[in-house]
């Protein structure tokens, strides 16, 4: 998919992953950009930046109503989506006595979300014989965000969805991709290393921090090139490789850098 004229909408679109989408998607001439978040307010500050074609929309994805709103507004509005980006997500830093309050929140907006999106979107996208979904899921959704339990089920569970729904739809014209970057440098990380959460320790201490607009990058020639799955940090699929081929070796790892942070 080149974006030349596309009608596309960015989930989690005020946040820095999103922000950054939304205005890439915009410098490469795309004919709409729905910046769709929870905080309207911050929807609205982004839209601006990303210029005439952006329009803000707020809502909260874990309400399939708003989804199922959204998807119809947009294709009443341009005609049709093109790209569904399902951007929002979340982080909890915990662990298994995170409160069900969290595991439920990941789980909705994490998991649940991408299944409504699916449902709302398919319809006419397979009645067009085209479409494409991007979800951002993570590294920790074919890794594990040490220190996030909550954040590494469920990014898992979204793989996984995301993988599904490319098996399923692809004969019928619809494309789906994973992105899984590793550390970005957005709000979720950097509130993360002020409240110490292990996670943000490990992510920090594992590679590079990336700019949300270098991920941005990755996203435009993934979907150029109708990848399944996107790495900004092409690294992870060297450590997917390591962990599937040695699983304790991996974890043995994993385990000596947790020490070493909380040494
Ligand atoms: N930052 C990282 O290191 C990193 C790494 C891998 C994956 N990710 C994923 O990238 C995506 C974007 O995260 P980010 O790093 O830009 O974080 P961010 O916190 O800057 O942005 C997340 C955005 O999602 C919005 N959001 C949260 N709940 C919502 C809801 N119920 N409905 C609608 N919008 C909602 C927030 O308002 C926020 O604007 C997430 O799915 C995250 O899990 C981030």
């Amino acid at each position: 998919m080149n974006l030349t004229d596309r009608v596309v909408v960015v989930t989690g679109g005020a946040g820095g992953i999103g922000s950054a989408l939304a205005r890439r998607f915009a410098a490469e001439g795309a004919a709409a950009v729905v910046v769709a978040d929870l905080d309207g307010d911050a929807a609205r500050a982004v839209a601006g930046t990303v210029g005439p074609v952006a329009h803000p929309v707020r809502v909260d994805v874990t309400d399939e109503e708003q989804v199922s709103a959204l998807v119809a507004d947009t294709e009443r509005r341009y005609g049709r989506i093109d790209l569904f980006c399902a951007n929002a997500g979340v982080a909890t830093g915990g662990g298994v006595d995170a409160p069900d309050t969290d595991w439920d929140r990941a789980w909705r907006v994490n998991v649940l979300s991408h299944v409504y999106t699916a449902r709302a979107v398919l319809p006419a996208m397979l009645a067009r014989g085209g479409g494409h979904l991007l979800m951002t899921c993570s590294a920790a959704g074919v890794l594990t965000a040490v220190g996030d339990a909550p954040y590494t089920a469920t990014k898992h569970a979204a793989v996984g969805f995301a993988e599904w729904l490319a098996i399923t739809y692809r004969d019928r014209g619809i494309r789906v991709s994973a992105l899984c970057p590793q550390g970005v440098d957005t709000a979720m990380l950097s509130e993360g290393l002020t409240a110490g959460h292990l996670g943000a320790k490990v992510i920090a201490a594992s590679g590079a921090v990336l700019t949300p607009d270098q991920v941005a990058d990755s996203v435009v020639a993934g979907l150029v090139e109708e990848r399944f799955l996107i790495l900004p940090h092409p690294e992870v699929a060297a450590y997917a490789l390591r962990r599937a081929e040695d699983p304790d070796g991996w974890q043995a790892g994993l385990r000596k850098l947790v020490r070493r942070l909380t040494a």
